[in-house]
């Protein structure tokens, strides 16, 4: 088959590097002569049929930009779609028929979609309705089974290792406890890697189930050691051994009916009344899903988005591109929504935050 036209979209939560990999698929597609449609705002652009015709102007200078150029939904879904004028939280609604109609009708030959597993979950429904689709793998949260790594999460990583460093510099002066709080959903990596490259004390993630008591008697026993200080790095969906996890915020009919929010204030408010020191919550929050990708995350999202339009060429649809190593490699989107990559509790990464130091905040952990 001939590749002449091609649809692109952005969908579910931001995070840098999208603009890299919007780039890279476009100048790879544009160089040889295939048009590009950037779809706005997810799938909310192929329900509205709105879109941009994308040229080396528009993709010149936004390797570095955070965001995407393109606007991104995690709302707009077209097989429950609640959004106005065409649906409504009270009376979802399928589009998906519309998607296919404005797909056709724009006479493309493929779709890229650049999402995370919400996103993957709709574009596999729509290979299943015969749609020529790839997909690349994005989230911060670094939980698709089927990559090493998602693009995204290099990014969150540095900018919740950098929070850590300079909270640490405020804890030693001041003698206190900070709990600092990163996102990650129900998986808990950028806890755990931005508390082994900051050097943080405790680390709760969701995969661990974390005690009160564990929690302040390692504070305690520091304390008594002369570390006046200490740096707790809480995962939003971290759990306690009762099984109870801060919400933030329930959103009826939303696809994220749980908002994840408010672990270090709980914490934070818990371990100064059981330990007597000062404590102070910092929620890193949509800090690390802005700004400029890392030189990491810069290089992983080009090579996303040139293998992504190589995939199309090559008639891979049904499939993601994903990084095996240091390496480019094919897997179908079907299987990248299999399991969700979460932390091995009983793996070499914690076994070796243990033997540093570093607690868990379990009695079983440790
Ligand atoms: O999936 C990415 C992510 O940033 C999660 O880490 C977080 O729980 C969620 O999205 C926040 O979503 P929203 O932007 O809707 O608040």
């Amino acid at each position: 088959m001939t590749v002449r036209k091609i649809g692109i979209l952005t969908a579910g939560g931001d995070c840098p590097g999208l603009n890299a990999v919007v780039r890279a698929v476009s100048k790879n597609a544009l160089s040889r002569g295939i048009e590009v449609l950037g779809f706005k705002n997810g799938f909310d652009g192929l329900v509205r049929n709105e879109f941009i015709q994308i040229t080396e102007h528009t993709v010149s200078g936004i390797l570095t930009l955070g965001g995407t150029i393109l606007g991104s939904s995690n709302i707009a879904n077209p097989f429950s779609y609640t959004l106005p004028p065409f649906g409504s939280p009270e009376q979802p609604r399928d589009l998906s028929s519309v998607v296919l109609h404005n797909f056709k009708a724009n006479q493309l030959d493929a779709l890229i979609t650049i999402g995370g597993d919400g996103t993957l979950h709709m574009s596999q429904r729509f290979v299943e309705m015969g749609m020529p689709i790839v997909a690349v793998p994005k989230t911060i949260d670094n939980d698709l089974s089927a990559t090493d790594q998602t693009f995204g999460f290099d990014s969150a990583l540095h900018i919740a290792t950098e929070a850590i460093d300079r909270l640490h510099t405020t804890a030693q002066s001041h003698h206190r406890v900070m709990i600092v709080e990163t996102m990650g959903r129900y998986a808990g990596w950028i806890a755990l890697r931005s508390a082994i490259a900051g050097g943080g004390d405790i680390v709760l993630i969701p995969e661990i189930p974390y005690n009160d008591d564990v929690i302040v008697n390692y504070i305690l026993n520091r304390k008594s050691k002369g570390k006046n200080f200490s740096i707790v790095v809480a995962a939003e969906g971290a759990k306690n051994e009762k099984g109870e996890q801060a919400v933030a915020r329930t959103v009826a009919g939303s696809t994220d009916a749980i908002r994840l929010g408010g672990i270090a204030n709980r914490l934070s408010a818990m371990i100064e009344d059981k330990t007597g020191i000062e404590s102070r919550a910092c929620i890193l929050g949509h800090t690390q899903r802005g700004g400029t990708p890392t030189a990491f995350d810069r290089w992983l999202s080009t090579l996303y988005g040139a293998k992504a339009l190589d995939m199309v060429i090559e008639g891979k649809f049904g499939s993601m591109a994903a990084l095996k190593g240091f390496a480019m490699a094919e897997v179908k989107i079907a299987d990248a929504i299999a399991n969700l990559k979460r932390v091995d509790p009983q793996g070499e990464e914690v076994r070796y935050a243990l033997e540093v130091g570093m607690s868990f905040g379990s009695a079983q952990i440790g």
